[in-house]
């Protein structure tokens, strides 16, 4: 069990059961987008992905659940693979309905975790004080709220008096007085309530408001006038509550998960020049003293060794690259390998399933997709190898182009070790060329090539003497005539 899975009975004495409800059904409409608010993306996920993940930190998956309405199929597929249960809000009527709609699925616990899945940068650290000042003060409500400079968007959370822990009202921004809308302490969207006493009162919420919705954030007045504790905790860290309900935030969000994603490589050793400019998803690792120039992106799962130097204008996604690797300017790279001391660049593309052996240079204006280049093996410039086998120590001449495709399928090329690829040859596969060889310049190989052999599939060149001379004399002779 997680660290801040196991404190959730210490507070409150007995064992809580607690699940947690990811409110996601929303449409988003001030991101003016035709996909779901939800699925946007920030740091190389998806919003409520990052929720998910902070929520599985807290509670076991399985009392994970996410509400999810508009777009529902989308978002449920987007992040079935984590495991979470899902509750269906057919109509979006407000954060107040999206509650009530699962009624029946938290039943069985005593506390319900409300997230909002459009908020990313929340902590595990602070789902779990949430949880626990929940359990400590005995409150039917506590709420999380954050003091901002910028408190524009947000509902304000009306205390009973400024130093009590009680609250009184969360008013939204919409419906607040001038007064109101100065107050610093806002309404973060992530809440703690007792499971009984909230569907006891669920029923009392009004749609009388801006939007004609139920909101949750009416619950607070609800149970403050039933007599029940509302509290409200401070983030410690504003910005983890931040929301995104514009293209704005989104934008800020994931400057901010960037920026910490390349703070923490740095810190681990790793030199990031200008790292505002860089695009590094969370899951991505790099080595100490690897040196990342200004506007790289490493996406995905990439993995990138110590002591390799990835220079600017570089895409690189899904792939996996060795120590002391130089990526020169501008390659584009997605599900390969590069092994250790291999260069690459500048302007090479590396597409799914190429591996770059050892010591070996892949130069301008090379495309290379399922082909194997042996260790110590050079194809310097303007080259395409497709569903290519290269042995050790070769050299694959300027223009060489490996004919794959025969309109039907793809068929396989072979080159084994030590072989000398003239420039501008082209092998059509099926086609082997066999250990040791020389292949001439210009030479288009359809048939395998023995080992040790020279191959030359190309014209005889003919040479017609003074040809020249005369054809430019007889235009000479012609102009005058005229
Ligand atoms: C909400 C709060 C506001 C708080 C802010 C923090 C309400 C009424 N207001 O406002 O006090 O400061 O969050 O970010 O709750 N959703 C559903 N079903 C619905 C409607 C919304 O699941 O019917 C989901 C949305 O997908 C979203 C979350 O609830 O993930 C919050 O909804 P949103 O519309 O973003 O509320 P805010 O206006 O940000
Ligand atoms: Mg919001």
């Amino acid at each position: 069990m997680r660290k801040s899975q196991k404190s959730h009975s210490a507070a409150g004495g007995s064992i809580l059961r607690v699940a947690i409800a990811i409110l996601a059904a929303g449409k988003g409409t001030r991101l003016k987008s035709k996909h779901p608010k939800v699925l946007h993306e920030v740091g190389g996920k998806p919003l409520l992905a990052h929720v998910i993940a902070a929520a599985t930190e807290v509670v076991p998956t399985q009392d994970i659940y996410a509400i999810i309405g508009h777009e529902a199929e989308r978002v449920r597929k987007a992040v079935a693979h984590t495991g979470v249960n899902f509750v269906l809000q057919t109509e979006q009527r407000g954060t107040g309905h999206a509650l009530m709609v699962c009624r029946e699925a938290l039943a069985p616990y005593d506390v319900v975790l409300v997230l909002s899945g459009d908020a990313p940068l929340i902590k595990a650290e602070t789902i779990a004080r949430l949880r626990d000042f929940h359990a400590a003060k005995k409150a039917a409500m506590t709420l999380l709220s954050a003091q901002l400079h910028d408190p524009s968007g947000y509902g304000r959370v009306i205390r009973k008096s400024p130093k009590s822990d009680e609250v009184k009202a969360i008013v939204e921004e919409k419906a607040a007085t001038a007064t109101q809308k100065k107050m610093g302490e806002i309404n973060s969207g992530f809440y703690a309530f007792s499971v009984p006493i909230l569907f006891r009162y669920i029923d009392r919420l009004r749609t009388d408001n801006h939007h004609g919705e139920f909101y949750l954030t009416d619950m607070a007045s609800v149970l403050q006038k039933a007599k029940q504790r509302v509290v409200a905790i401070v983030a410690s860290d504003p910005h983890e509550i931040l929301g995104s309900n514009t293209r704005a935030e989104l934008v800020d969000l994931d400057h901010r998960l960037r920026l910490a994603k390349s703070l923490q490589l740095i810190d681990n050793g790793v030199t990031i020049f200008y790292p505002h400019t860089c695009v590094i998803d969370s899951g991505v690792e790099v080595g100490a003293d690897t040196v990342i120039e200004p506007f790289v992106q490493l996406l995905g799962n990439t993995r990138v060794g110590s002591d390799c130097r990835i220079r600017s204008y570089s895409v690189i996604r899904n792939t996996v690259i060795g120590d002391r690797v130089s990526v020169l300017p501008g390659c584009v790279m997605d599900d390969s390998e590069v092994k250790a001391e291999a260069i690459v660049g500048p302007y090479s593309r590396l597409r799914p399933g190429s591996e770059i052996g050892e010591g070996a240079h892949l130069g301008n204006f090379v495309e290379t997709k399922k082909t194997r280049l042996g260790k110590g093996s050079k194809a310097n410039h303007l080259t395409y190898l497709g569903d290519t086998e290269v042995g050790e120590g070769v050299n694959v001449g300027a223009g060489t182009i490996t004919c794959n495709y025969d309109g039907v399928s793809k068929h396989k090329t072979v080159i084994e070790d030590g072989v000398f690829v003239g420039s501008d040859t082209i092998l059509i596969a099926p086609v082997r060329v066999g250990k040791g060889s020389y292949i001439a310049a210009a030479s288009c190989i359809t048939d395998d090539v023995p080992a040790d052999s020279l191959a030359i599939a190309r014209t005889q060149q003919t040479v017609k003497e003074g040809w020249a001379k005369e054809k430019r004399e007889a235009r000479a002779k012609d102009a005058k005539a005229k």
